[in-house]
């Protein structure tokens, strides 16, 4: 008999992505995922190292969201609300806020390269001909 490993996939089936904000910053996830799933589809070197008990008991997971259509924020528990189009997480539970801080960092600055006349006039001392 053959005793092969049983694969769970990490992520439910999905056919598209959709929009969501975090801290008034839009991201793209997979459709029909737990919100804490979505984050680690952000973070995926993070959030599976964070201590979640992913079933709703130790709270480190909590958000306060504004859903679609609502005119107020609620609270919820990220492993359990499932993420939907226009989704606005306002509010993250300290353990998020450590795992998701590399979301909010900015971007490095792009430094130009010279171009190609004027990385030959550095060559030659700034001299030219
Ligand atoms: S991960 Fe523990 S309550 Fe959500």
């Amino acid at each position: 008999m053959n005793e092969g490993h049983l694969e769970i996939p990490l992520f439910r089936p999905y056919e598209k992505l959709i929009a969501i904000t975090i801290r008034g910053k839009k991201f793209q996830i997979p459709e029909n995922q737990i919100l804490l799933r979505a984050f680690q589809y952000l973070c995926p070197d993070t959030i599976p190292y964070g201590r979640y008990c992913w079933n709703e008991e130790c709270q480190d997971c909590r958000v306060a969201v504004k859903r679609p259509g609502a005119d107020k924020v609620t609270q919820a528990l990220s492993c359990k609300l499932i993420a939907e189009e226009g989704l606005e997480v306002q509010e993250l539970a300290d353990e998020l806020t450590r795992n998701l801080r590399r979301l909010f960092l900015p971007a490095p600055e792009e430094t130009p390269c010279p171009k190609e006349s004027e990385a030959r006039s550095q060559e030659s001392g700034g001299k030219q001909g």
